[in-house]
Order: structure tokens, then sequence, then C-alpha cells
């Protein structure tokens, strides 16, 4: 309920004619529940505002780099994502244009990632990489499955190889469809998976090896293509043969712009499929993501499903029903306005902004580069000197949030967890200019850093991060 302050309950009445500042100051003096719905509702513009002035204390998106996520479209993408706020993307038979729209994007991808024939290559829009992922790891399961049955054999262990650099989505995966991860452990000098790790835990009961394009830790590309020609000896050696998924939530729309020649995608005939985040490098803010098999064949019917109810028969493969339309509209947009060549100098332009903050970061001491952003994701990880004892950089990360950037601080996975780092995300709408000023942040703290005659208590989100 709406509590009016026992003083001003019978002067109130939030609907007159006096101005809006007025208004609202009145309603400075109401306590509005905050965990249950109130009696009565507020007039929109007094809400409009108490959530506005609510939000005030969020992080500006543009200094967020911590996420792989947009923070930036064109306004004409916004325009049009506004103009389609209110369509479903399930809604195909009533929206059928943005149904399309949805289909040319997926033929796009299944080109861009060289599927045998992008005509036959099967997929579809998620809500992000982590439902692509799941629906992933499901055909892996479900194929498996189907052959162990085939064959007369048990099919109730079922495990899936990685790195233990994987985003958390695949301990979800695992988790949720009840399959043992096998998780290759780091090394100091190796921060993600290789092929002969992966092929030392493959066995009968592996549904298959995700590898990641690129990492979320350090921005590094999995080797898949070796991975793939390890597992190509295996089978020829012992008849397993095992497919890749591969991860390519920031990858799959960078890779082909700044490694076109690396063959990771459908050209090895190993990769059965791929996601990828529209909302990371695809350069749509959230939340749209894509899965793609490299033809119809490797999806088992039983994970198709017909529904009519809407008009039309359509069959929906994906873990959702109701989805925003707006953000595949958006993804069409930046194909259409950015097409190969729009999105090759958008790529390059990042890699260039990471690669001189990277290289400026390494002068400065007692920092070093964990990895350079190089012929990789435009993210990169830097660590402090061990023998840099007074502080960590946890408190660089909390110094540099007082100046509104966000560089998150977390420890490594499994084997290099003593590790701490700060992850550094370029993305569209991160200018020159702003990376400038981060330098001149991150010289200026470091030498107030190393004025510190004692260890500096813990900085409040030591640690935290995972993601
Ligand atoms: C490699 C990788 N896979 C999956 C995900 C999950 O993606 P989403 O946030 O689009 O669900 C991420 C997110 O950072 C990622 O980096």
């Amino acid at each position: 309920m709406t509590r009016p302050h026992p003083d001003h309950a019978e002067q109130l009445d939030l609907s007159g004619p006096i101005s809006h500042r007025l208004r609202l100051r009145q309603l400075e003096s109401m306590e509005i529940p905050r965990n249950r719905l109130n009696d009565q509702g507020l007039p929109g513009d007094l809400a409009y505002q108490l959530i506005h002035d609510h939000l005030m204390l969020d992080g500006n998106a543009r200094l967020n780099l911590a996420t792989f996520v947009g923070t930036w479209m064109e306004p004409e993408a916004r325009r049009l994502m506004e103009e389609c706020a209110d369509k479903n993307i399930i809604d195909k038979d009533e929206y059928p244009q943005t149904a399309e729209l949805e289909e040319r994007c997926l033929r796009i991808l299944a080109d861009l990632w060289h599927a045998p024939d992008p005509l036959a290559a099967v997929g579809t829009s998620t809500t992000g990489s982590s439902e692509g992922c799941m629906l992933g790891g499901l055909v892996l399961k479900w194929r498996w499955r189907q052959r162990r049955l085939a064959e007369g054999l048990d099919a109730g262990r079922p495990n899936l190889v990685m790195g233990a650099n994987t985003q958390i989505c695949w301990d979800k995966f695992c988790t949720y469809f009840d399959v043992e991860p096998r998780l290759v452990p780091l090394e100091a000098d190796r921060l993600h998976l290789s092929a002969e790790e992966a092929l030392q835990r493959c066995d009968a009961n592996t549904i298959g090896v995700v590898g990641i394009v690129g990492s979320t830790f350090d921005g590094s590309y999995e080797p898949i293509d070796a991975i793939a020609r390890a597992l190509d000896a295996l089978q020829q050696r012992t008849g397993l043969d095992i497919p890749i998924h591969v991860d390519g939530a920031s990858g799959g729309f960078v890779a082909p712009f700044n490694a076109p020649e690396w063959a990771w995608d459908f050209r090895l005939p190993r990769v059965v499929s791929i996601n990828t985040s529209g909302h990371k490098y695809g350069g749509v803010l959230p939340g749209v993501g894509w899965v793609l098999w490299r033809s119809g064949e490797v999806l088992p019917e039983e994970l198709r499903f017909n529904v009519n109810y809407l008009g039309g028969t359509m069959p929906t493969i994906g873990m959702n029903f109701s989805r925003p339309g707006a953000q595949v509209v958006a993804q069409y947009f930046n194909f259409l306005h950015l097409g190969r060549e729009g999105y090759r100098q958008r790529m390059a332009s990042l890699e260039a902004i990471a690669c001189r903050l990277a290289d400026r970061l390494a002068t400065m001491s007692p920092l070093r580069l964990v990895s350079h952003p190089r012929g990789q994701l435009p993210v990169f990880a830097i660590e402090c000197d061990p023998e840099v004892t007074n502080w960590n950089v946890f408190h660089l990360s909390a110094l540099l949030r007082s100046r509104g950037w966000q560089v998150p601080a977390y420890t490594l996975p499994a084997n290099q967890e003593h590790r701490s780092v700060l992850r550094i995300v370029v993305r569209a709408g991160f200018s020159s200019d702003m990376a400038d000023q981060l330098l001149a942040d991150l010289e200026r703290n470091l030498a107030w850093l190393a004025t510190a005659q004692q260890p500096l208590p813990p900085a409040a989100d030591e640690p935290s991060f995972r993601h």
C-alpha cells in the first residue's frame, strides 16, 4: 500500500494541475513500497521520474569495459528497434516480414561461417549465446545417445570436453542436462584448451568438444583447427567420431574479419554447430544470439517442434517461445548498414585501439600483459607483478571505478586461480580519445598506489567477478 506520511495524509493529491516538480516533492513525503504492489498507482510522469532518478546511480554503459555486450548502436537502428518494440519474434505468421529478416540473418551467418550450403544450414535466433550453447550442447547429447542406443550400448554417462576457461553457461548446460563436464585445467603459459589436452579426455561417452573463439578471460582464440585434426586422427585410430561445437559468442563476429584465412568454422567438417551473440561483436544492443547447425541432417527431428495455433504451421527450435523481435531487426540493420567491409573496418579499428592500449599498459610498471589483442578479440587481460604486495588489481579496479570506468578484476579459473587480472573489452563506441583518458587515469592511479607504505585493506569487491 502507498502509505502517506502521517502529517501529509490529508493534503496529497498527485493528480492535480500543479507543477511536475511540486508533485514530485509531495511524493517524496510518501513511503512507496518497494517490494510489494502499491494500492494506488502513480501517474505515469511521476512513476517515470522516480525510476529514472533511481537508475542514475547505474554505471555509464559506454564506460563499461567489463562487458562484451553492445552498448552503442546507430540512431537509425534504435529507431527501428523502437518501431518494432511491440513485435514478438515467435509470431511468424503475424509478422512475416520480421520472420523473413530472421531467415536472412541466418543465411548471412551460414555464408559468413562457410556452411557447405548456406541455404541448407538450419538455426535460430536466441536470447543470447547461453541459449545457443544450451541448444548446441543438447543436440550433441541427443545425437550421441541415438548412436549409442542404436548400437545397443549404455547411454547413461555422457561427458563434454572443454577448457576450464569456458563461460559459466557451459557449467549450466552440464548441470541442467546431466552431462559430466571434463574441464581441461589451465597452465601458466596456456590459458585455454589445447588439442592434446582435449584428446586425453575424450572417450566413447564424449558427446563433443567445445572450442571457444575467443575466450572470455583473455580474448584468445582456441585452436579449433588443431583440435579438429586431433579428433580426425582419433577417429582413424579408434573409430570414435567426436563432433565440435564452436562457442563463438564473441569471436563469431570477429574472426571472419580479423582472421579470414583461419579455418575455425564450417570449413572444418567436424564442426557441427556454432553459436554467437548478436549483442556482442554483432553490434546489437542486448539481447540476441544465434545458433546454427552445418546442415539440417545434424539436427534431430525430435528437437524440432511444430505449432500451428498462431496461424500457419511453424517449426520452432529454441528454449524460449516469446522473445522481442526488435533485436533481430537491429541485427539485420547492421548487416545491411555495415556490410562485409564495414564489419572488417570496425574490427580492425577496435583491434588497433585495443593494441595501442595494451602496448602502453605493458610499459606501465608494475602491470604486465596476460594476453595481447593482436589477431584475437579486441580484449586483453593484465596482471600485477607478484612482487607488489601492498595493493592488487582489485584496488586498481576500485580506483578506476571512482572515475566511472568499469574495469573488472577477477581471479583466473582452476589451476591458475591464484592469479588476479584486470580485463579490458574494447567495443564499438569506445574511441581512441576515450582510450587516452583511460590511460591517463591508469597512470595517475598507479602513481598513487605506488605511494602505499603498507598493505591496503581489501577492496570492497575482492574477489567476486565470475563471467
Ligand atoms: C565464450 C562465451 N560463451 C557464452 C557466453 C554467454 O553469452 P550471453 O551473455 O550472450 O548469453 C559468453 C558471454 O560472455 C561468452 O564469452
